[in-house]
């Protein structure tokens, strides 16, 4: 049985990411433009090994699977031929009453505003395009119009030709990619959930159709076990199927990851069989032939695409959620008791993987400090810091997540040996500087 949501998570967690350097509203300055998020000093270090770990587990530790990073900037000639122009809407309804916007789909009682309460107040459904526009060139006007890209997939489908004569890939193989995708939501909410501006990790496979619901099936488990091998608990996890009218217009089943936010259940990752719509779709509108010929069956067909498609900065915001924990404890070095928070970060998912706390500033610990750091930065992301008295620093890495604090102290100058000290435990083991990166490697890689 899964734990209940814990609806407060939500303002520690908010509050820990403007407190700590997570997450800052975009233009705070100017009052803050509600719909976009800026990543800050640590927010971009997590944000980054959220992506790197997607890349490692979907391109680096496999040989079917390639990378590209194709353009933001895209004519609409793609997005006709996607469906995107006709389909990619939600149901927008004003209330009449209070003059609020909303996504009908989104609604607990469409009969009610949720605003200011009043009943039957709403406009009659529009569907309204999620597609941000803008114009290439000097001209704005019919004729230049481009679109900014609401799903990274896109690229990859129109490139499909390109990677299978440069690649030397056949079915099945994938082109993954990570980036920026933009939607014109109607209602950004939840922080970093549900934005204008957010960033997609992106696989398509593609595959003989007939092997379409095995490799459905795989990919639902690969995906799953992913967020699980990164520390999420499998209880706060959950894969949901879509119901048939729940379906996007190019795909015939969808299976969302679902994680246990404070708010519920909700998305993290749609899985998709997107059948051969997309390569069809593209072939038809440009005339180029978009399909496979089988040596060794002699016939040529055109594939059919198992999609994952996770959002990085949804993920980011998951797994910060999953991390964090309060608990009492003894104040180290002293008696009394106190209570911390603490981000319990998978090492590979954590900003810093080890602080480097020289016990004073003095300049005798400076030269062991900068040996140690030298010896750690190549390898790992390291914080330095050397100032407050040191039972608040580990506070403050214990609320970055840091998994691995060492600290230089005067002893050191005697027996060239630091104190490591574990986030979870916060067991202390001394360590001989010769040592340190033998004693940190099995715990880190
Ligand atoms: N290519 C398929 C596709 O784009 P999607 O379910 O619309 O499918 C995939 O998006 C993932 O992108 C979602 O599961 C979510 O994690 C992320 N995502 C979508 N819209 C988002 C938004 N407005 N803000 C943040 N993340 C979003």
């Amino acid at each position: 049985m899964s734990p209940a949501p814990d609806p407060s998570l939500f303002d520690k967690v908010v509050n820990l990411c403007k407190r700590r350097g997570f997450v800052f509203p975009s233009a705070e300055i100017y009052g803050g433009f509600r719909s976009t998020y800026d990543y800050g000093p640590v927010g971009v270090l997590l944000l980054r090994n959220v992506k790197e770990a997607w890349w490692r587990s979907m391109v680096q530790l496999r040989h079917d699977i390639v990378g590209l990073d194709a353009a933001i900037l895209s004519p609409p000639a793609i997005w006709e031929a996607s469906g995107h122009l006709q389909n990619f809407t939600d149901p927008l309804v004003d209330c009449r009453n209070c003059r609020e916007r909303f996504r009908l789909d989104k609604l607990d009682d469409p009969g009610e505003c949720p605003n200011c309460h009043a009943k039957g107040s709403f406009t009659e459904a529009r569907h309204f395009n999620l597609m941000f526009k803008t114009y290439a060139g000097p001209v704005e006007g019919a004729g230049n119009e481009v679109y900014l890209r609401p799903e990274t997939a896109q690229g990859m489908f129109v490139n499909f030709k390109n990677v299978l004569e440069t690649s030397r890939k056949r079915p099945p193989f994938g082109i993954a990619q990570i980036g920026k995708s933009f939607r014109n939501e109607i209602t950004p909410s939840n922080f970093v959930f549900r934005t204008r501006e957010f960033e997609q990790m992106e696989m398509e496979y593609f595959v003989p159709p007939d092997e379409a619901d095995k490799w459905f099936d795989y990919w639902c488990d690969e995906r799953m076990q992913w967020y699980v091998d990164l520390g999420i608990p499998e209880d706060q996890l959950r894969l949901r199927p879509h119901d048939e009218e729940e379906l996007s217009h190019y795909s015939s089943a969808t299976s969302d990851v679902e994680f246990l936010f404070p708010w519920g259940w909700d998305e993290l990752e749609g899985i998709a069989n997107r059948t051969d719509y997309d390569l069809r779709q593209h072939a038809q509108a440009s005339g180029e032939t978009l399909d496979y010929f089988d040596p060794a069956l002699g016939e040529r067909y055109v594939p059919y695409v198992i999609e994952p498609a996770a959002g990085a900065t949804r993920t980011a915001m998951a797994f910060l959620m999953a991390a964090y924990d309060e608990e009492e404890v003894a104040r180290e070095g002293q008696g009394q008791g106190e209570s911390r928070t603490v981000l319990r970060f998978h090492h590979r998912i954590a900003p810093y993987q080890v602080a480097v706390l020289p016990l004073s500033k003095k300049p005798e610990l400076q030269e062991p400090a900068n040996e140690v750091l030298g010896l750690l930065q190549p390898r790992y992301t390291c914080d330095y810091d050397e100032t407050q008295a040191i039972g608040r620093r580990y506070r403050r890495q214990d609320e970055l997540g840091t998994p691995w604090c060492v600290t230089i102290d005067f002893e050191t100058l005697d027996d060239r040996a630091v104190t490591v000290r574990d986030r979870d435990s916060m067991a202390q083991d001394r360590v001989p500087i010769d040592g340190l990166l033998d004693h940190l490697e099995p715990k880190l890689s």
